[in-house]
């Protein structure tokens, strides 16, 4: 019977980090159940950087952004001789089960280390909303508003002074922020790897707006696709178009979590605990929503999942153009 679980956050930060901590804690409480928060993610659980905690630790976090118990990313923690201490730290705290609260990342780091016999549970957490086994993941939707915020203010100045705004979001390689962020935004165009650049098609389209005098245009580009100032030079070359670059940055993964956010990471704390309380985790499971149901799969299930939740919403993007 588990008896002790430890909570940890890794990869990326995401807003709803501290509340999905939070819920996870007073879940487990609630159950009489010991709980731990492990600091700095994989890196403190080497460490044994563990701290037991009680109901105290979770006052007034639900609304904080980042995660108060940290994040690292460790790309060494699947290398035998670290998840061997790591492993070792756990048992020297008697910890039967840990929750890691993260991405893919997060879940593959949980999947080794459960083959060194610990229980362990992982909960999607990332502003990338880049996992397979799950609908939506915790961060998103705060990221996404966030964005819109961000998009709503450079309107402002684009149309001020009739220019076309080139707008780099995060996704890492999943174009859901770009591509709902476009949606919200009515955005003039949308680059993502599920909407890839189309030079030609995209210059035709603002040689039009600026014959029509279309006061200015909202360009959202995925990272890691290209570079946006080359892309912005070529605007002006081909289009006229006066054209500036943003780069939104790590602003998307801050701020306190919107409801939504807040909500999720409630229900899918409390899924990952009761599955270790109810005694059906048997080496590790991930937990997630599926459309709106709270669902759990195997870990190497999950992972193999492929993720297609922009399929549908390419189409919309255009026709609402
Ligand atoms: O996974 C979240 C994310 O913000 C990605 O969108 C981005 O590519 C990456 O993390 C950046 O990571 P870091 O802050 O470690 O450079």
């Amino acid at each position: 019977m588990v008896k002790k679980i430890a909570i940890l956050t890794s990869g990326g930060d995401a807003p709803g980090m501290n509340a999905c901590t939070r819920a996870c804690i007073r879940a487990g409480l609630a159950e009489g159940k010991d709980m731990y928060v492990i600091y700095d993610g994989f890196r403190g659980l080497v460490e044994g950087d563990i701290k037991q905690v009680n109901k105290d630790f979770t006052q007034d976090i639900i609304n904080r952004g980042g995660t108060i118990i940290r994040s690292a990313r460790l790309p060494e923690f699947k290398e035998p001789a670290v998840l061997e201490k790591a492993a070792q730290q756990l048992n020297d705290f008697e910890i039967d089960a840990l929750i890691g609260i993260g991405g893919d990342g997060t879940f593959r780091g949980l999947g080794d280390l459960s083959k060194h016999g610990i229980k362990v549970v992982g909960i999607p957490a990332t502003i990338d909303n880049d996992v397979g086994s799950t609908d939506e993941t915790i961060g998103f939707s705060t990221a996404l508003n966030t964005i819109c915020d961000c998009v709503d203010k450079l309107k402002d100045t684009s149309g001020s002074h009739q220019r076309c705004s080139l707008i780099e979001v995060m996704g890492r390689h999943c174009g859901d922020l770009a591509m709902f962020a476009a949606l919200a935004e009515g955005a003039e165009g949308v680059i993502c790897v599920e909407h890839p650049l189309h030079e030609d098609v995209l210059f035709r389209k603002l040689r039009k707006m600026k014959a029509q005098n279309k006061s200015h245009a909202i360009i959202i580009v995925s990272e890691n696709l290209l570079d946006i100032k080359e892309l912005a030079k070529k605007i002006e070359e081909k289009t006229g178009f006066d054209t500036r670059t943003e780069v939104l940055g790590r602003l998307q993964r801050g701020g306190s979590p919107v409801a939504h956010d807040r909500i999720l990471a409630a229900r899918l704390a409390d899924k990952a605990v009761t599955l270790l309380v109810k005694g059906e985790v048997a080496h590790g499971k991930i937990v997630g929503v599926k459309n709106n149901q709270i669902v759990d799969f195997e870990i190497q299930e999950a992972l193999a999942m492929k993720h297609e939740h922009t399929h549908g919403l390419r189409d919309l993007i255009d026709k609402l153009q």
